[in-house]
Protein backbone atom coordinates (compact mmCIF):
# COMPACT_ATOMS: atom_id res chain seq x y z
CA UNK A 1 0.00 0.00 0.00
CA UNK A 2 1.60 3.28 -0.99
CA UNK A 3 1.12 5.62 1.56
CA UNK A 4 -0.72 8.32 -0.59
CA UNK A 5 -3.76 5.90 0.39
CA UNK A 6 -3.40 5.85 3.66
CA UNK A 7 -5.09 9.47 5.18
CA UNK A 8 -4.14 7.94 9.05
CA UNK A 9 -1.42 5.90 10.15
CA UNK A 10 -1.29 4.70 13.57
CA UNK A 11 2.35 4.04 14.65
CA UNK A 12 3.43 2.21 17.63
CA UNK A 13 1.02 4.23 19.88
CA UNK A 14 0.63 2.94 23.43
CA UNK A 15 -1.57 4.71 26.20
CA UNK A 16 -1.16 4.05 29.50
CA UNK A 17 -3.56 5.44 32.24
CA UNK A 18 -2.49 6.78 35.73
CA UNK A 19 1.25 6.69 35.45
CA UNK A 20 1.33 9.52 37.90
CA UNK A 21 0.66 12.63 35.26
CA UNK A 22 -2.25 13.58 36.92
CA UNK A 23 -3.24 16.84 38.54
CA UNK A 24 -4.26 15.01 41.23
CA UNK A 25 -1.63 12.81 41.52
CA UNK A 26 -2.97 9.19 40.17
CA UNK A 27 -3.17 7.02 42.79
CA UNK A 28 -5.22 4.62 40.88
CA UNK A 29 -3.51 1.52 39.00
CA UNK A 30 -1.69 1.82 36.34
CA UNK A 31 -3.75 0.20 32.99
CA UNK A 32 -1.79 -0.17 29.72
CA UNK A 33 -5.14 0.49 27.63
CA UNK A 34 -3.31 0.24 24.10
CA UNK A 35 0.66 -1.12 23.90
CA UNK A 36 2.33 -0.71 20.79
CA UNK A 37 -0.43 -0.17 17.98
CA UNK A 38 0.54 0.55 14.53
CA UNK A 39 -2.26 0.30 12.14
CA UNK A 40 -3.49 2.41 8.51
CA UNK A 41 -6.43 3.40 7.46
CA UNK A 42 -7.06 3.76 3.80
CA UNK A 43 -8.89 7.21 2.25
CA UNK A 44 -12.25 6.70 1.64
CA UNK A 45 -12.28 3.62 3.35
CA UNK A 46 -14.11 1.78 6.43
CA UNK A 47 -11.81 0.44 8.91
CA UNK A 48 -13.82 -1.74 11.80
CA UNK A 49 -12.07 -2.04 15.22
CA UNK A 50 -13.35 -5.17 17.05
CA UNK A 51 -12.56 -6.50 20.71
CA UNK A 52 -13.98 -7.76 24.10
CA UNK A 53 -15.12 -4.58 26.23
CA UNK A 54 -11.89 -3.20 28.09
CA UNK A 55 -9.63 -4.30 25.29
CA UNK A 56 -8.48 -0.66 24.63
CA UNK A 57 -10.98 0.28 21.20
CA UNK A 58 -12.23 3.88 22.45
CA UNK A 59 -8.78 4.81 24.16
CA UNK A 60 -7.12 3.50 20.76
CA UNK A 61 -10.02 5.64 19.14
CA UNK A 62 -9.41 8.60 21.51
CA UNK A 63 -5.93 8.76 21.05
CA UNK A 64 -5.79 8.54 17.17
CA UNK A 65 -7.89 11.50 17.00
CA UNK A 66 -5.61 13.12 20.33
CA UNK A 67 -8.37 13.79 22.38
CA UNK A 68 -6.51 11.97 24.43
CA UNK A 69 -2.52 12.47 24.46
CA UNK A 70 -0.68 8.91 23.66
CA UNK A 71 1.45 8.30 26.28
CA UNK A 72 3.87 6.86 23.41
CA UNK A 73 3.74 6.58 19.29
CA UNK A 74 2.49 8.28 17.03
CA UNK A 75 -0.66 9.18 14.53
CA UNK A 76 -0.02 11.34 10.92
CA UNK A 77 -2.61 12.36 9.55
CA UNK A 78 -2.67 12.98 5.93
CA UNK A 79 1.19 12.05 6.78
CA UNK A 80 1.10 15.14 9.11
CA UNK A 81 2.08 13.86 13.03
CA UNK A 82 -0.65 15.08 15.37
CA UNK A 83 1.73 14.72 18.47
CA UNK A 84 4.05 17.08 17.24
CA UNK A 85 1.85 19.90 16.10
CA UNK A 86 1.37 22.65 17.96
CA UNK A 87 -2.00 23.96 19.82
CA UNK A 88 -2.67 26.23 16.64
CA UNK A 89 -1.88 23.67 13.97
CA UNK A 90 -3.35 20.91 16.01
CA UNK A 91 -6.73 22.88 15.96
CA UNK A 92 -6.62 22.86 12.71
CA UNK A 93 -5.78 19.95 11.21
CA UNK A 94 -9.24 19.08 14.13
CA UNK A 95 -11.24 20.13 11.41
CA UNK A 96 -10.48 17.21 9.02
CA UNK A 97 -11.57 14.58 11.48
CA UNK A 98 -14.62 14.37 14.32
CA UNK A 99 -16.17 11.36 16.80
CA UNK A 100 -19.29 10.18 16.89
CA UNK A 101 -19.74 8.30 20.49
CA UNK A 102 -22.26 5.73 21.58
CA UNK A 103 -24.79 7.71 23.62
CA UNK A 104 -25.81 11.28 21.81
CA UNK A 105 -27.31 12.12 24.79
CA UNK A 106 -24.80 12.66 26.71
CA UNK A 107 -22.59 13.97 23.87
CA UNK A 108 -25.28 16.86 23.13
CA UNK A 109 -25.63 19.59 25.67
CA UNK A 110 -28.87 19.36 26.43
CA UNK A 111 -30.03 23.01 26.89
CA UNK A 112 -28.97 24.08 23.08
CA UNK A 113 -31.21 23.70 20.57
CA UNK A 114 -30.50 21.67 17.67
CA UNK A 115 -29.39 24.22 15.41
CA UNK A 116 -27.27 25.78 17.83
CA UNK A 117 -25.98 22.72 18.50
CA UNK A 118 -24.94 22.01 14.80
CA UNK A 119 -23.63 25.73 14.06
CA UNK A 120 -21.71 25.96 17.43
CA UNK A 121 -18.31 24.07 15.47
CA UNK A 122 -18.98 26.73 12.32
CA UNK A 123 -19.38 29.24 15.50
CA UNK A 124 -15.80 27.93 17.15
CA UNK A 125 -13.71 27.92 14.05
CA UNK A 126 -15.50 31.67 12.61
CA UNK A 127 -16.48 29.66 9.76
CA UNK A 128 -18.32 31.97 6.64
CA UNK A 129 -21.11 34.68 7.95
CA UNK A 130 -24.23 34.56 9.97
CA UNK A 131 -26.20 34.10 7.25
CA UNK A 132 -23.78 31.49 5.53
CA UNK A 133 -24.03 29.44 8.90
CA UNK A 134 -27.99 29.00 8.95
CA UNK A 135 -28.05 28.13 5.79
CA UNK A 136 -25.58 25.72 5.93
CA UNK A 137 -27.24 24.40 9.58
CA UNK A 138 -30.15 24.03 6.78
CA UNK A 139 -28.30 21.93 4.90
CA UNK A 140 -26.72 19.61 7.48
CA UNK A 141 -30.05 18.70 8.67
CA UNK A 142 -31.37 17.55 5.14
CA UNK A 143 -28.55 15.97 4.63
CA UNK A 144 -29.06 13.56 8.16
CA UNK A 145 -33.13 13.08 7.68
CA UNK A 146 -34.13 16.31 9.96
CA UNK A 147 -36.60 18.69 9.30
CA UNK A 148 -35.51 22.04 9.49
CA UNK A 149 -38.35 23.70 11.26
CA UNK A 150 -37.07 20.69 14.09
CA UNK A 151 -33.89 23.32 14.55
CA UNK A 152 -35.89 25.16 17.14
CA UNK A 153 -35.88 21.90 19.66
CA UNK A 154 -33.95 20.49 22.15
CA UNK A 155 -32.33 17.18 21.93
CA UNK A 156 -34.74 15.47 24.59
CA UNK A 157 -37.54 16.02 22.57
CA UNK A 158 -36.25 13.62 19.85
CA UNK A 159 -35.74 10.13 19.87
CA UNK A 160 -32.02 7.95 20.13
CA UNK A 161 -31.95 7.72 16.25
CA UNK A 162 -32.77 11.26 15.63
CA UNK A 163 -30.29 12.28 18.33
CA UNK A 164 -27.48 10.39 16.92
CA UNK A 165 -28.63 12.01 13.40
CA UNK A 166 -28.13 15.26 15.20
CA UNK A 167 -24.73 14.49 16.34
CA UNK A 168 -23.54 12.93 12.88
CA UNK A 169 -24.81 16.43 11.73
CA UNK A 170 -22.94 18.00 13.94
CA UNK A 171 -19.97 16.13 12.80
CA UNK A 172 -20.19 16.85 9.39
CA UNK A 173 -20.77 20.26 9.37
CA UNK A 174 -17.13 21.50 8.85
CA UNK A 175 -16.74 19.16 6.29
CA UNK A 176 -14.07 16.42 8.24
CA UNK A 177 -12.77 13.74 5.88
CA UNK A 178 -12.46 11.33 8.64
CA UNK A 179 -15.18 10.08 10.94
CA UNK A 180 -14.28 8.33 14.29
CA UNK A 181 -17.66 6.58 14.73
CA UNK A 182 -17.38 4.66 18.68
CA UNK A 183 -20.09 2.59 18.92
CA UNK A 184 -22.39 4.73 17.09
CA UNK A 185 -25.53 2.66 17.06
CA UNK A 186 -24.82 0.42 20.69
CA UNK A 187 -27.65 2.29 22.12
CA UNK A 188 -30.59 2.12 19.38
CA UNK A 189 -33.23 -0.75 19.09
CA UNK A 190 -32.21 -3.25 16.15
CA UNK A 191 -34.38 -1.16 13.57
CA UNK A 192 -32.90 2.23 13.93
CA UNK A 193 -29.38 1.21 14.02
CA UNK A 194 -30.14 -0.57 10.21
CA UNK A 195 -31.46 3.31 9.62
CA UNK A 196 -28.50 4.43 11.18
CA UNK A 197 -26.17 2.55 9.27
CA UNK A 198 -27.93 3.19 6.00
CA UNK A 199 -27.37 7.12 6.56
CA UNK A 200 -23.45 6.52 7.24
CA UNK A 201 -23.05 4.46 4.49
CA UNK A 202 -25.15 6.56 2.06
CA UNK A 203 -23.02 9.95 3.81
CA UNK A 204 -20.06 7.96 2.98
CA UNK A 205 -20.70 7.23 -1.13
CA UNK A 206 -21.82 10.90 -1.56
CA UNK A 207 -19.33 12.59 0.50
CA UNK A 208 -15.98 10.15 0.16
CA UNK A 209 -15.80 10.24 3.82
CA UNK A 210 -13.31 7.63 5.50
CA UNK A 211 -14.32 5.74 8.74
CA UNK A 212 -12.95 4.58 11.59
CA UNK A 213 -15.91 1.94 13.28
CA UNK A 214 -15.37 1.17 16.76
CA UNK A 215 -17.65 -1.74 17.32
CA UNK A 216 -18.06 -5.24 19.06
CA UNK A 217 -20.97 -6.32 16.74
CA UNK A 218 -19.22 -8.19 14.15
CA UNK A 219 -21.92 -8.96 12.04
CA UNK A 220 -22.42 -4.58 11.96
CA UNK A 221 -18.62 -4.86 11.37
CA UNK A 222 -18.71 -6.98 8.35
CA UNK A 223 -21.59 -5.04 6.99
CA UNK A 224 -19.90 -2.12 6.52
CA UNK A 225 -16.46 -2.92 6.69
CA UNK A 226 -13.87 -2.70 3.92
CA UNK A 227 -10.78 -3.32 6.46
CA UNK A 228 -11.25 -5.15 10.10
CA UNK A 229 -8.89 -5.14 13.31
CA UNK A 230 -8.69 -6.83 16.09
CA UNK A 231 -8.00 -5.75 19.99
CA UNK A 232 -7.16 -7.88 22.52
CA UNK A 233 -5.62 -6.61 26.00
CA UNK A 234 -4.95 -3.78 24.39
CA UNK A 235 -2.70 -5.33 21.19
CA UNK A 236 -3.53 -5.75 17.72
CA UNK A 237 -4.05 -9.17 17.12
CA UNK A 238 -5.06 -9.41 13.66
CA UNK A 239 -5.61 -7.00 10.88
CA UNK A 240 -6.82 -6.94 7.24
CA UNK A 241 -9.67 -7.12 4.46
CA UNK A 242 -12.48 -7.94 5.62
CA UNK A 243 -14.13 -10.39 3.30
CA UNK A 244 -10.52 -12.16 3.84
CA UNK A 245 -10.77 -11.89 7.64
CA UNK A 246 -14.45 -13.78 7.87
CA UNK A 247 -13.59 -16.28 5.40
CA UNK A 248 -10.41 -17.10 7.16
CA UNK A 249 -9.58 -15.78 10.68
CA UNK A 250 -6.11 -16.60 11.49
CA UNK A 251 -5.46 -15.50 15.16
CA UNK A 252 -7.26 -17.78 17.68
CA UNK A 253 -8.37 -15.15 19.51
CA UNK A 254 -10.44 -13.98 16.44
CA UNK A 255 -11.28 -16.93 15.82
CA UNK A 256 -13.24 -17.21 18.92
CA UNK A 257 -14.89 -13.91 18.41
CA UNK A 258 -16.54 -14.76 15.52
CA UNK A 259 -17.64 -18.17 16.39
CA UNK A 260 -19.36 -17.11 19.26
CA UNK A 261 -20.92 -14.35 17.39
CA UNK A 262 -22.92 -16.92 15.35
N1 LIG B 1 -9.99 7.54 31.59
C1 LIG B 1 -9.53 6.36 32.02
N2 LIG B 1 -8.79 6.26 33.14
C2 LIG B 1 -8.30 5.07 33.55
N3 LIG B 1 -8.50 3.91 32.91
C3 LIG B 1 -9.24 3.94 31.80
C4 LIG B 1 -9.80 5.16 31.29
N4 LIG B 1 -10.48 4.87 30.15
C5 LIG B 1 -10.37 3.55 29.96
N5 LIG B 1 -9.62 2.98 30.94
C6 LIG B 1 -9.24 1.56 31.04
O1 LIG B 1 -8.54 1.24 29.84
C7 LIG B 1 -8.90 -0.05 29.38
C8 LIG B 1 -9.46 0.06 27.98
O2 LIG B 1 -10.69 0.77 28.03
P1 LIG B 1 -11.49 1.21 26.72
O3 LIG B 1 -12.62 2.04 27.16
O4 LIG B 1 -10.53 1.79 25.75
O5 LIG B 1 -11.98 -0.21 26.17
P2 LIG B 1 -13.08 -0.58 25.05
O6 LIG B 1 -12.47 -1.64 24.21
O7 LIG B 1 -13.54 0.67 24.38
O8 LIG B 1 -14.26 -1.21 25.91
P3 LIG B 1 -15.86 -1.21 25.63
O9 LIG B 1 -16.09 -2.23 24.53
O10 LIG B 1 -16.45 -1.63 26.92
O11 LIG B 1 -16.25 0.19 25.22
C9 LIG B 1 -9.89 -0.61 30.40
O12 LIG B 1 -9.15 -1.38 31.32
C10 LIG B 1 -10.43 0.64 31.05
O13 LIG B 1 -10.85 0.37 32.38
MG1 LIG C 1 -15.41 1.60 24.20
Amino acid sequence: MSSTDAIVQIRDLSMTYGSGRSLLGGGGPVVQAVRGVSLTIRRGTTLGLVGESGSGKSTLGRCATLLARPTAGDVLFKGESLVSADRRRLTALRRGFQTVFQDPYSSLNPRKTVARLIREPLDIHGSGNPASRVARVAEMMQLVGLREDQGSRFPHEFSGGQRQRIAIARALVLEPELLVLDEPTSALDVSVQAQIVNLLLRLQADLGLTYFFISHNLHLVRHISDDVAVMYKGQIVETGPSAQFFANPRHDYTQQLIASAV
